[in-house]
């Protein structure tokens, strides 16, 4: 969604020499852009200078040319509701891409909405997972609960969600309330299943801010933070998420428990939408044995079209940090810094020398080579009892989660109309999201909540100017 094309600042052009043998970039120009006052790059090369509603849809300066057809391609692809002649269904959890990652980003979700008590929430941009409470899948529901489904079939369930909330007060006097979700599902499709077998788990969307970058992370970095980086004064001890597949082992560097090495496309589309493919020909309707082999139209999207789509992904321009030259926002940063907020928000990474190859071999050349400042670590961290969910996907524990990159995080409420924050979106504002850090981040959120309401002020301006 949102505008395509140029971005609005100038640019002026520079051949750039590419000091390494591994990346292709001396064979392109690479477009640098002018600098507005007060901005910082945030991934070098990729790095865009719009602070408006298409912030996170933004292409990288060097995108142009086929690559620029390309990623228009994609962006339609993913942003296409998709009627039952798209193929979707015939159970789904979203119409579009881009119904949950509205502009790149974070839809809020129904379950934040007004009648979200009631069971009978309409479309929703959350993710609902049901497990066992030993960890298995229901054999008629699979992993992803469809609340939605095309016209005459039943969904697998509806999601009822409610808060509880208490309130805390700074030293200084000054109040914050946490809000803790509570789930429910009803209208089961199959068999009905006893609340104390079940497990919920509900995931908002992330940004897509920086995908591309996060796909091409030096992982001997990563291993690096992990093995020397820790912190036993300050309780913190990230580790690096690794997945089997097929007898093979990757890095994860994606998703909330850091359990995707990849864009997650092919997944994407037979999951939550239901339009299946070359990978994923089945369509997900585990119990609904009247849709197996359900597949009127066959194929329904081909691997070279979400080739597109994950060139779009990686090639998204990531916002530069503004106001880096107000007073407020520095002395923010120092409060960030004695926090200690920055051993797992890592201020400074740098993607690798080898390009990351999409879904057909496409090289990404761009993407090497670059420093970047997602301020995030990407290992997983125990974040306490609050936040554990119950259920561990991949290696991660359920008390386990990655450190969620903040490159962009002050944009959000321009680019998504809202301030919920956390996996499950339970933070309705910044200072919330702070206090819930518990486990590793205790010592953090503790230097956090002693400051003075100056520092505090502060430190969460500087969080907006990332
Ligand atoms: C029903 C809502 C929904 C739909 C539809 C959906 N997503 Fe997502 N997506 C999510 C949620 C929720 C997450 C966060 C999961 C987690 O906790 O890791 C996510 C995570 C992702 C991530 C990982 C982000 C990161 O920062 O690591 C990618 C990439 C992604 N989605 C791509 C897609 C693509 C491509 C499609 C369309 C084919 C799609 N999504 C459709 C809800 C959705
Ligand atoms: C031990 C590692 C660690 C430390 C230290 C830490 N964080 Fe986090 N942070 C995380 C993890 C992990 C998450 C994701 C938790 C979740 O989604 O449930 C997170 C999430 C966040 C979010 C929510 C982002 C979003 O988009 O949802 C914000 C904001 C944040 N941290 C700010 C801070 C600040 C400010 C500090 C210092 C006061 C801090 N963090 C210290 C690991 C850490």
């Amino acid at each position: 969604m949102g505008r395509k094309g140029k971005t609005p600042i100038r640019h002026y052009v520079v051949a750039l020499l590419c000091a390494t043998a591994f990346c292709a970039c001396s064979e392109d120009e690479i477009r640098v852009n002018d600098t507005p006052g007060g901005s910082m790059p945030s991934a070098g090369t990729a790095t865009v200078y719009n602070i408006g509603v298409s912030a996170y849809d933004t292409p990288a300066p060097w995108v142009t040319g086929d690559l620029l057809r390309r990623f228009n391609a994609g962006d339609v692809l993913y942003d296409r509701n998709r009627g039952t002649e798209g193929g979707k269904g015939p159970l789904y959890a979203g119409s579009s891409c881009g119904s949950c990652h509205s502009n790149a980003g974070r839809t809020l979700p129904s379950m934040y909405t007004a009648d979200s008590g009631s069971g009978t929430m309409g479309f929703s941009s959350q993710l609902v997972y049901i497990t066992k409470q030993n960890g298995g899948f229901f054999r008629n529901y699979g992993r992803v609960l469809h609340d939605q489904v095309i016209k005459g079939e039943k969904a697998e369930g509806k999601l009822k969600a409610w808060f509880t909330e208490e309130t805390f007060a700074f030293p200084d006097g000054e109040t914050y309330r946490l809000q803790t979700p509570h789930y429910q599902i009803t209208g089961w499709y199959a068999d009905s299943i006893k609340p104390e077998d079940l497990i919920i788990d509900v995931h908002i969307p992330l940004r897509h801010v920086g995908m591309g970058q996060i796909m091409a992370l030096d992982h001997d970095e990563l291993r690096r933070i992990a093995a020397q980086s820790n912190y036993p004064e300050y309780g913190i001890s990230g580790r690096l998420s690794t997945i089997t597949e097929r007898n093979k082992q990757y890095v994860g560097t994606g998703g909330n428990k850091a359990h995707h090495a990849d864009l997650t496309v092919e997944l994407g589309f037979s999951s939550d939408l239901g339009v299946t493919s070359d990978r994923y020909p089945l369509e997900v309707c585990e119990g609904q044995s009247q849709n197996i082999g359900y597949s009127h139209y066959g194929i329904q999207i081909t691997t070279r079209e979400m080739e597109d789509v994950d060139l779009y992904l990686s090639c998204l321009g990531v916002p530069a940090r503004r106001n880096a030259d107000d007073p407020a926002v520095q002395r923010g940063e120092a409060a960030f810094n004695a926090a200690r907020c920055q051993l797992c928000h890592t201020p400074t990474l740098h993607t690798r020398q080898d390009a990351p190859v999409l879904l057909n071999g496409t090289r990404l050349p761009w993407l090497c080579n670059q420093v970047i400042h997602p301020y995030s670590d990407f290992l997983l961290h125990d974040m306490g009892k609050g936040l554990d969910n119950h259920v561990r996907p991949g290696s991660a524990y359920s008390y386990e989660w990655r450190t969620t990159p903040l490159w962009g995080v002050g944009l959000q409420q321009t680019v998504n109309s809202h301030t919920r924050f956390l996996h499950d979106g339970r933070a309705r504002n910044l200072i919330e999201a702070i206090m819930w850090h518990d486990g590793e981040g205790a010592v953090s959120r503790e230097l956090f909540r002693r400051m003075s309401k100056q520092e505090r002020d502060d430190l969460i301006v500087f969080l907006n100017s990332l």
